[in-house]
Formats: structure tokens, sequence, C-alpha cells
């Protein structure tokens, strides 16, 4: 390499540029050998000369770049090409996008993509879908729209990936309870991407108007345990949009952990409150104005996989849970006469503030990535892989949308197998030792 680079110099001087083939090989030599400065000197001489290089080199930079957390050069490498009017090859871009989104930089990835689509050119679909992820996480929902729109326009849809198959609930209006934060403000985002017009209720106002804002929804300040901030939250929906198609009651709270024998009535009476007598309110106010509406439409109630197994949270905890699923199925029965379903979810071990503080009561300072490795290592049977917002979220899309037009009265466990079968005896799978 070192030969090579003498080689190189030695041109330089004599002001003789290398070749596509040159440069290619003198960067494959420096990536083997010298580190990234020595690689980082070609290449700002290279661009020095104006120099486009060949695409498996270009390919081949991004890749070291990126691989070395590089970013910057990687941008500088792209931006170079689109100045000189080359258009890089997808998996240069595949390779970028990955590694902004990854360290944060979810803007700049949009930008490298849009420039690609500008000049009438494709990106992968693995690509497309990365970017979709971070940008719905990130709540850009109009970059995202977008990115859509121009991919669209250049002849192409790609199968939407999960929770993004957009217009599933179009023009449809929901409510969604305790939708400032967790597992509500996920799915605040999914039903917005998928068309819906959604009322965020809940009591921490500042998160839920800032979401509420990001996402062309409203807000209302509502705690579930007094009725008439439900109704309120019913009536602002049919001012707002003339009609409510869909109720999420998800607004949940834990605690008055301990013995039963010790157990703090006070505490367990807000958690009744909370949990059951919230969903109750909502089930009632929706209904009504669901029957008024004479469109149908469709209830989720949030319960957990601390209803279907003992010891995994309070027991009033538990007890309010349990009730959650025995009511969605009195409810289906009367009110599937009008059209409407009433379902729930029972989630497991999704990293929200609710699991982490659970855990703090208990495990002391302990942080969301500690839980989140907690949760994929012992609460599921798919191992290494805990559950996420974007898990309930999802099946909240599905049981909201006529995709699920033909299941009411369901409680819909979403704990990686985790109720299903215990793993004490799992060595029964392994071939049997002979003796
Ligand atoms: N995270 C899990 O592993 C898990 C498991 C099973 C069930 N759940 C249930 O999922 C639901 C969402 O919880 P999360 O995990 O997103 O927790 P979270 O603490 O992140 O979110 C709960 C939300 O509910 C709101 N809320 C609490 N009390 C309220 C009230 N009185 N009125 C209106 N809003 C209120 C909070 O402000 C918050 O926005 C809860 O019903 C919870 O019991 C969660």
């Amino acid at each position: 390499v070192d030969y090579a680079i003498n080689l190189e110099n030695e041109m330089e001087e004599k002001q003789i540029a290398p070749d596509g083939i040159t440069y290619h090989t003198l960067f494959h030599g420096l990536m083997k050998s010298n580190g990234i400065e020595a690689v980082r000197g070609l290449y700002e001489k290279m661009v020095l000369l104006n120099f486009v290089p060949e695409t498996r080199t270009v390919v081949m930079l991004m890749k070291f770049f990126c691989g070395n957390h590089h970013l910057d050069l990687g941008l500088n490498l792209w931006n170079y090409l689109m100045e000189k009017g080359s258009c890089p090859h997808d998996h240069a871009l595949a390779l970028l996008v990955t590694s902004l989104c990854s360290h944060g930089r979810v803007q700049e990835a949009f930008e490298c993509a849009k420039q690609m689509l500008n000049r009438g050119r494709h990106m992968g679909k693995p690509v497309f879908h990365m970017l979709e992820r971070f940008l719905r996480e990130s709540g850009e929902l109009d970059k995202l729209q977008n990115l859509d729109e121009m991919i669209k326009k250049l002849g192409s849809v790609y199968p939407p990936s999960r929770g993004h198959a957009l217009g599933l609930l179009k023009g449809k209006v929901a409510i969604i309870t305790g939708g400032a934060k967790g597992i509500g403000a996920t799915t605040a985002k999914f039903f917005a991407l998928n068309g819906a017009y959604v009322v965020v209720a809940d009591v921490l106002d500042e998160l839920g108007i800032a979401l509420a804002n990001s996402i062309g929804g409203s807000y209302i300040h509502c705690d579930v345990s007094k009725e008439a901030d439900i109704e309120s939250a019913v009536k602002l929906a049919l001012t707002w949009k003339g009609r409510l198609d869909i109720i999420f009651n998800n607004a949940g709270t834990s605690g008055a952990d301990g013995s039963i024998t010790n157990v703090n009535m006070d505490e367990v009476k807000n958690i009744v409150a909370v949990n059951l007598y919230g969903v109750v309110h909502g089930i009632k106010h929706a209904a009504r104005a669901m029957i008024e509406g004479k469109i149908g439409g469709s209830i989720i109630c949030t319960s957990s996989s601390a209803a279907i197994m003992g010891g995994l949270a309070s027991h009033a905890y538990t007890m309010s849970k349990g009730a959650i699923q025995s009511l969605i199925k009195s409810a289906a029965c009367e009110l599937g006469g009008h059209g409407i379903r009433v379902n729930c979810i029972s989630p497991h071990g999704v990293p929200t503030d609710m699991l982490i503080s659970g855990y703090r009561r208990f495990l002391g300072d302990i942080d969301a990535e500690e839980v989140s490795k907690i949760s994929a290592k012992s609460c599921s049977l798919l191992t290494g892989r805990g559950g996420k917002t974007q898990d309930i979220a999802a099946a909240a899309v599905f049981l909201a949308s006529d995709e699920s037009e033909f299941i009411t009265g369901h409680n819909l466990v979403i704990d990686g197998g985790y109720t299903e079968a215990s793993t004490t005896m799992v060595h029964m799978y392994q071939d049997p030792k002979s003796v």
C-alpha cells in the first residue's frame, strides 16, 4: 500500500489524475491497512480533482465511512455526488439512511432520500421502511406523507409496513384515553397515520397538547375516573367532526403494591376508579354516541397479561384488569345489535413509564434500557424480543379498522407468548441423551 501511495503522490506531482480503477484499488488498500485518516486524505484529494468515483467505489466508501461512524464524511460524499449530478446506487443510500436514522439524524436521512426521489430514482423498499419507521416514531407525519406521495408519483407503491397501512382508518374519528404518552401516544400516531382524526384525552396537558398538534388531532383534559370528563371528550369528538367511530380506553395506573393483608384501600379504590370505572365511563358514553350515529363503531379497552395469570402485578391492578375482560364480553353482547364491536388488548412487558416505575419500586434506580433488556430476556417466548409500544398500537389499528369487522368480545393478548407456556421444562424439546 505504501508503494502504491508513493506512486499516487508521483502521479499527483506530474499532474496525472488516477482513473476509476486506480482510485478503487487505492481506497481498498488504505481501508485495509491505513485507517480513516489516510482514506479521508485520498478522498479529499479526489474531490479537489473533481473526480467522480465508480459506483462500486462509492458503495465501498459509504460502507467504510458509515461503518466507522464518520457520518459527516458519508454525507459529504453524498452531497458531492449530488453536486456532480451523479446519482449514487441504492445501496449507498441504504447505508447512509440506516446510519443517520440510528444516530437520530432522521431529518438529514429524509433529505437524502428526497434528493434521490427528486432525481426520479427509486430507493429500495427496505430503506423506505426504515425511514418510514423513524419518521413515524419521531412524529414527522408530514414528511412521511411527502415521501409516500413522491414514491407514488414515480409509479410505485410500496406495500405498507406494520402500522403504516396508510388509510386503514381514513376519515374515522377516534378518542384515545391516556393518549399523551406510552402506548396511548404511539397509538395516537399510528391512528393519525392511518387517516383517523384523533382526540387525545389525558391528564398530562402539556404532553397531550404537543402530541395532538403534531398529528393534526385535538386534545382535551380528561380524568377518566370522572364520568363528566369522558362525556366531554365524546362531545368534543362530535362537535369537532360530527361522529365517533372508535374509542381506545387505554388510560391506566398501577400501585397498591404489597401484601393483601396490608393493602391500602384508598389506593385500591383509586386503581379501580381509573382502570375499571374509567373503562366503564368510556364504553357508556362512546356507545351512546355510536348508537345515535347509527354507523356502528369499535370500542377497544386495555386489559393486561396480569389478568390472565397471577403474580404479574398488584392485587388491585390484577383485579381491575380482570374485570375489563368480563365487561367487554357483556358489552359486546349488548352492543353487537348496533354494529358496535367491543374488544380488549392485553399487553405484557412494554417498557413504558408505568413498567419502569414498577421495576423501580422494587429494584431501585433502573433505567429504561435495563428494563427493556429484562423484558426482552424474560418476558416472552421469543428470545431477545420484548414488547414495544408499536406492537400494541398496531393491534389497536387492526381492531379499530374494518379489517377486524367480524371480531368482537375478544381479548387480543400481545405478550410474545409469555402467558401461553412455561419454559421451565423446555429441555424436553431437545433430543433425549442415550444412557
Ligand atoms: N406497559 C405495559 O407493560 C403494560 C402491560 C399491560 C397493560 N398495560 C396497560 O396499558 C395502558 C397504557 O399504559 P402505558 O404502559 O402506556 O403506561 P404510561 O404510564 O406510559 O401511560 C399511561 C397514560 O395514562 C394516563 N392516565 C393515567 N391516569 C389517568 C386518568 N385518571 N385519566 C386519564 N389519563 C390517565 C397517563 O397520564 C399516561 O398518559 C394502561 O392501561 C396499562 O395498565 C401496560
